[in-house]
Parts: structure tokens; sequence; C-alpha cells
């Protein structure tokens, strides 16, 4: 299926150079859609669709004056604690072992820093992890049992994450594998075999698909009154990883970057996508070149769709088959998110949160 073009996507088009051919197309001059630019306002703070709750609560801290990445990390804080959200923190799809392991990255603008936690076990709150990476050690980036020992000697609690849910689906994960091993697939219950109770309230266990690899995460970032910006990103990552897998999400400059002269961006969707370009650095490198946070989400969409060349992750039309989502904000409290296709992403200028549309590339079902 051919691209549907606009006029406003041939405008679009205009805008962005033509730097490369993805699958006979020139897709970094591509047409797009939802490409409406938003006008800038501060204070504001943009996250991932399941941030509703978690852009309130960082609003709510700056409009009392918060710091900048305080407020964010208390936002993404009521995400990594809600079981509901199987992508974050407790409750969240545990790896290939029915291991919840969780990746988180800060990055503060004000004091050019950041920290970082990869493969941390047992800790509800991995954003909180990473600022004390940030702020009381000289590094970075801390991995596995370093990163829970760093955790257990600040107070945190060690603590079981796998909810009963999360194991649930891991088990039918797993019991779907293959007919080749020991295990039974998920039989209905009163059929003599065991297994689940199809009835039991698994949530949206309706539209859970054993087969499908779940990569949510969520990205918050902010800019105050001042024009200080902090961004974060957290994770259980993708669903039945290898063990020790680490995605985009805690990596400065993938899953997150800041920096507090131009803006902010982060990620959400198939990290290794991202880890492969450092998209984050990237949109927030084409905003200092003046593009606004919406242009510069869809120029990355198309470089990372431009270098995706493994039949693996492409369609038949030669289109990526997976999602990656990416939210930018420029100092000036522009705004913008992109993805392949049609996605929302959650703004609070100072009121309620919202949905929006983010800019995309191809139809759904193109
Ligand atoms: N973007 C989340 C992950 O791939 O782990």
């Amino acid at each position: 299926m051919g691209f549907r073009w606009s006029r406003r996507g041939i405008l679009q088009a205009g805008a962005t150079a033509s730097l490369g051919v993805f699958g006979g197309k020139h897709v970094l001059a591509s047409p797009a859609f939802h490409i409406n630019r938003s006008q800038g306002t501060r204070p504001l703070v943009i996250s991932s669709g399941n941030g509703l709750e978690a852009c309130a609560k960082a609003m709510e801290m700056l409009q009392a004056d918060e710091d900048t990445l305080d407020a964010v990390i208390a936002g993404v804080n009521i995400v990594e604690e809600d079981p509901g959200d199987m992508s974050v923190g407790y409750g969240g799809l545990p790896n290939e072992s029915g291991t919840v392991q969780l990746d988180s990255s800060v990055m503060h603008g004000p004091t050019r820093n950041g920290g970082a936690v990869a493969s941390i076990e047992g800790i509800k709150n991995p954003s909180k992890v990473a600022k004390i990476v940030m702020e009381r050690t000289d590094h970075v980036l801390i991995v596995g049992q370093g990163a829970q020992d760093l955790a257990k000697a600040h107070g945190f609690p060690v603590e079981n994450l796998l909810t009963d849910r999360a194991r649930e689906r891991w088990l039918q994960w797993r019991e779907n594998m293959s007919d080749r091993d020991d295990w039974l697939p998920v039989q209905r219950a009163g059929d003599g075999r065991g297994g689940l109770d199809p009835t039991a309230d698994h949530g949206a266990a309706d539209e859970f698909d054993p087969f499908f690899r779940y990569h949510g995460t969520i990205n918050c970032n902010c800019v105050n009154a001042d024009g200080d910006i902090s961004g974060v990103t957290t994770t259980s990552g993708l669903s039945w990883k290898i063990p020790g897998r680490v995605g985009d999400s805690p990596i400065l400059g993938a899953g997150l970057y800041v920096d507090n002269d131009v803006g902010a961006a982060g990620s959400t969707g198939r990290g290794e996508a991202n880890l492969l370009d450092c998209c984050s650095f990237l949109a927030v490198e084409f905003m200092r070149q003046g593009m606004h946070p919406k242009d510069a989400c869809l120029a990355v969409m198309r470089r990372v769709a431009a270098k995706t060349v493994d039949p693996r992750l492409l369609r038949e039309d030669g289109t990526p088959n997976f999602s990656l989502n990416f939210y930018a904000l420029n100092k000036a409290g522009e705004y913008g998110g992109a993805n392949f296709r049609p996605s929302r992403f959650v703004v609070n200028d100072g009121g309620e949160s919202r949905h929006e549309d983010s800019a995309y590339l191809w139809e759904r079902d193109q």
C-alpha cells in the first residue's frame, strides 16, 4: 500500500531534507500525519500515554515551585507503584525466568547531571534509585545486584515485584512457547487438566496475547516557569526478555536526554531500535538546530525507519513492524510526540492532563 499524501504532509516533506531511501521510498522525506505544532507554554509536563496521573502530579509540584526532577519522579512513582500498569515497576511483566528486572534513568537540566539503574530487582521505584546514583555517587549507571545494594544502603525495602497477574501471564507465555517441551499450554478450567481459570480477573486479559512482546514504559519530561527542564524514564522493559537484557530506558541519550539550554526527549517502545541510533539525544540535537519538538520526533522516526533493514522487523510493505514512540519538549514549552503509526501521549499545561495524538508516518493498517 502506498503513502497517503496530504497537503500538510507535503509541506512537512518539504521541511525535512531527503537524506535516505527506505524500502524503495524516501522515508526521510515521506509525509506525516497530525503535524499541527503546539504553542509554547510554561510550566509544562508531557509523558507517554500511561501518564495522565503522573503529569498531573508533576504539574502540581511545578506549580508549588518544587524541583523539576523531583516533580517528574513523583509523577512516575505513581505508575511504578501501580500493579495495574504491567510495563513499569511493581506488577511489571517479568523476564523469561519469571523475574521482574527494572530499568530507569533521570536527567536534571539545571545541574547538567544524570543517573541510571539497569536490571535492578526487588525495588519498586528504580527512578528514585537512579536519582541516588546521580546525587550520591560519582557514577552515572549502576546495574544488577550493585544497584539493589545501593538501594538497600539508602533504606529501600527489597520486595517481590511479581504480582499474581504478571506471573499468570508469564506462565501463559511459557506454556505456549513450544509444543516440544514439557510445559502444557493453558487449558480451560474444568477440562480435567488444570490451568488458568478463564473467568478469573486478569485485568485486560482479553487483550493479552502470550506471543506478543510488550515494551511498555513511562517517560515523563517537564519544563518549569523559569525554563528549567528535567526528565525520567522507567520500565520493566521487554516482556519475557533474556535475563540481564537492558533496553533503552536507562541509557542516557537513548531512552532519555535533557539539555537545559534546549529541551528534553524520551522514548517508549522497542528499545533496541532506539539504542542503535541514540534517538533521544538526536531529537534534542534536532531541536538545538531549530526544529519544533514534534518535527524533531518525526525526524527521529524517519531515521529509525530508514535504518530498519532486518526483514524480521519489517512488514510486507517494508515499513517497521514494531512500535516506537518519542516525546519531546523545548525550553519555550513547545512539545510533540511521534510514532510510526497512530499513537497518543499525555500533556499537562496547567489544568487537567489530557491525551493528544502523536504525529505519525503510516496509517495503522498500512
Ligand atoms: N523501551 C523499553 C524497552 O525496550 O525496554
